[in-house]
């Protein structure tokens, strides 16, 4: 720990990267378009920085845990003017706005100063979260929209009104299912009062695919405003300069903390668990629920004499089958041998064959789901009994749960991913 102490002008601009303890002796300063005055207490995360500007002269105290650091801007490092003065603009005109731009680029943090400033001018202020990645409203593998109460210097401050299921937390595969649920979640937020609502998206953005997707959700949303933030967004900039759509491009700060995959991976964790833990244990019927996403739950089961057969094959007992087009799904009390699935694979030369087991669903991420389908928020498997089709799942949104949608995403104990799946999940 170490307790530096800073003196600045009006005006004047420090970085100060997490972890961090801030405390305003005197005077009054803004973190991302957030007001702190004489006595106020802000503690950044150890995998964030911040421009600190003075809006009169102040002295701060700032205590650093082990990386955080305190240091002058060099000029040019800083873009805090020219976000403010956007933030300003977009924040007054209202309505919904995009944030595009590569990953770290600074898309989250521009998002809070956007929500901070239409705050400040007396706007209902929404957030939708589109990044299924770094998801920072909601869990990962959903995006979300909450409301802006208070003014907040990151968006992990807000928590989810209403969350939609992704699945997955890679948005290249789901872009079309992503761009649906932002325009719902956008939707509800002005439903609900909103006139302001600031659309953060995840940093895919180079390549054809990547600047098609996101042309689809500006294309879809119509936004008032269109903000592009740092580099590699030349293609996007071009189409959008020949549209009637207000578009700004801002810089990415110069120096800032950037984080590693691991640390994308940790925080991804912090996100489930904030959205996981605790709960209670719900029993889902699999014949009687509505449950999406499932291979085994979902088609036909072949004959019995034909399951002798399989089970002779693969040298395992077989609980479940399902036959869907093009697809045989086995569910295997354990994983038979790569022979025994070569063997099964050979006898089924026209289908995709699938074998899964019991054991492989403990800790997938699912969503709860109500009678019409609508996701209540996350749950995650704790186990799934194949020949009574009784799946638990432990959730904190047991509360009118009627079903689930199977996602492909599986967590350990601590809430890391620990793979991705493809196939058959269950
Ligand atoms: N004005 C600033 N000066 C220094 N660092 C900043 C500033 N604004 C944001 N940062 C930091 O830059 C990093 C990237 O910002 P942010 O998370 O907002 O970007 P992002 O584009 O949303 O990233 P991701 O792709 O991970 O979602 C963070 O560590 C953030 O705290
Ligand atoms: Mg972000």
């Amino acid at each position: 720990m170490r307790v530096v102490e800073r003196r600045l002008d009006k005006n004047g601009v420090i970085r100060v990267t997490g972890p961090a303890m801030l405390v305003v002796n005197s005077g009054r300063i803004s973190v991302l378009g957030a007001v702190y005055g004489p006595g106020s207490r802000l503690v950044l995360h150890k995998c964030r920085s911040y421009a600190v500007k003075a809006l009169e002269e102040s002295e701060l105290k700032v205590t650093l845990g082990e990386e955080g650091s305190v240091e002058e801007p060099k000029p040019g490092e800083e873009v805090i003017e020219e976000w403010l003065s956007v933030a300003e603009k977009v924040a007054s005109k209202g309505g919904r706005v995009i944030l595009v731009g590569g990953v770290e680029s600074g898309k989250t943090s521009l998002a809070a100063l956007i929500a901070n400033v239409g705050l400040s001018l007396g706007r209902r202020v929404a957030v939708v979260d589109g990044d299924v990645g770094q998801a920072d409203v909601g869990p990962p593998a959903f995006v979300s929209m909450g409301f802006v109460e208070r003014p907040l210097v990151w968006l992990r401050d807000l928590t989810a009104e209403s969350m939609k299921f992704i699945g997955t937390v890679a948005p290249g595969p789901v872009a079309g299912s992503i761009v649906a649920s932002v325009k719902e979640l956008v939707e509800e937020a002005e439903r609900k009062g909103a006139d302001l609502v600031v659309v953060d998206t995840d940093g895919w953005v180079s390549g054809m695919g990547a600047a098609g997707y996101k042309l689809a959700l500006i294309k879809s949303l119509q936004p008032a405003s269109v903000v592009l933030v740092g580099g590699n967004l030349g293609l996007l900039a071009g189409i959008l300069a020949r549209t009637s759509i207000e578009t700004y491009v801002v810089g990415s700060p110069a120096r800032r903390r950037e984080r590693s995959r691991d640390e994308r991976r940790k925080l991804r964790a912090e996100g489930y668990r904030r959205y996981l833990e605790g709960g209670e244990t719900v029993r889902i019927n699999a014949a009687e629920a509505p449950v999406l996403g499932s291979c085994v739950f979902s088609g036909t089961p072949v004959s019995e004499g034909e399951v002798e057969a399989i089970s002779s094959i693969l040298g395992v007992r077989v609980l479940r089958t399902s036959r869907l087009p093009g697809m045989l799904v086995v569910a295997a009390e354990s994983r038979p041998d790569r022979e025994a699935l070569a063997r099964l694979r050979e006898a089924y030369p026209e289908d995709s064959v699938y074998v899964v087991t019991p054991m492989e669903a403990k800790g997938l991420l699912v969503a709860m789901i109500d009678r019409s389908l609508r996701e209540l928020g996350p749950g995650l498997i704790l186990s799934v009994d194949y020949e009574s089709g009784t799946i638990l799942v432990r959730t904190r949104y047991s509360e009118g749960a009627e079903g689930i949608i199977v996602g492909r995403v599986k967590l350990d104990d601590n809430y890391v991913e620990v793979g991705r799946i493809t196939g058959c999940v269950i």
